[in-house]
């Protein structure tokens, strides 16, 4: 792991040299910073926000004062990673100007080094529009969360194959897309190794799976999925690398005991009466 500063084009570097891209969401300053230190090359400010950390059940509501809010903390703690701030619902499909302005805003407000959005070639214009003013654009295809609706829930993609939305070949045609329209990257999500591995060998631009096997050129998850800091199960391509929910709770229950059996706060914690003999 080098300690230099990561941007874009060394995701295409570290593609021709095979060497897996790292990427974590990150929303807030200490788990940025905790991820910055350890070496994680991407931290993306996800609309998935909306979910993980607000308790929703679609990452819909989420928007753009809200992803600028977030990707303002996690800039503030990037020392190394690459700063990659997710486009709302909304945010981009109105308009490539409208899709212009809020890119715009996520890196002038936000800090943000690059944008992503999701889709293929019904978005190709906006992404074009976003790159030729050299914002950096992070495409996304397969299961895209702001397609619940069409999709019918977070559900794999490109099992069918053919050119429908969310078939295999129209699939492939989206990325296509994306890296014509000046993508540097594309999360590919949800979608069976076989097709992530057809996607990555087709387009010149690093791949970046989750619950798309290992073939893509790096992997991407959400903080909370690898953390273990859910209540209930993770998605199956979630691996929990920490139990977080668990050690939380017996803090938060050791917390609870010490301060009802007043053990807590014991002589240490206290400020002595005069400054001369304490903080
Ligand atoms: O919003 C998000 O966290 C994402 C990742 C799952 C790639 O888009």
């Amino acid at each position: 792991m080098t300690q230099e500063k990561v941007r874009v084009p060394d995701l295409a570097r570290m593609k021709a040299a095979r060497q897996p891209i790292t990427m974590l969401t990150a929303y807030d300053f200490p788990f940025a910073r905790i991820f910055d230190n350890c070496g994680i090359d991407v931290l993306l400010i996800g609309d998935s926000v909306g979910m993980a950390v607000r308790g929703e059940d679609t990452t819909l509501a989420v928007t753009i004062d809200e992803v600028i809010y977030h990707t303002r903390a996690v800039a503030r703690a990037r020392r190394r990673a690459l700063v990659v701030a997710d486009m709302p619902f909304l945010s981009y499909q109105v308009s490539p100007e409208d899709a212009l302005r809020n890119a715009g805003r996520l890196v002038k407000e936000g800090g943000a080094e690059a944008v992503k959005l999701e889709g293929g070639v019904a978005i190709a214009g906006a992404v074009a529009r976003i790159a030729a003013v050299d914002i950096p654009v992070m495409g996304h295809v397969g299961l895209t969360p702001q397609s619940i609706h069409r999709m019918g829930g977070h559900r794999v993609q490109g099992r069918k194959s053919g050119r429908a939305a969310g078939c295999r070949e129209r699939l492939l045609e989206d990325a296509l897309a994306l890296e014509a329209a000046g993508a540097f990257a594309i999360v590919v999500e949800g979608v069976p190794p076989s097709l992530a591995r057809e996607i990555t060998a087709s387009v010149a631009i690093p791949t970046i799976g989750i619950g798309a096997g290992p073939d893509c050129d790096g992997q991407v998850l959400v903080m909370h999925d690898m953390l273990g800091l859910y209540e209930s199960c993770a998605p199956r391509f979630a691996k929990p690398f920490a139990n977080l929910w668990k050690e939380a709770a017996s803090a938060t229950e050791a917390y609870v005991r010490e301060v009802r059996t007043r053990a807590f706060p014991a002589p240490e914690h206290c400020y002595a009466e005069s400054r001369r003999s304490s903080r």
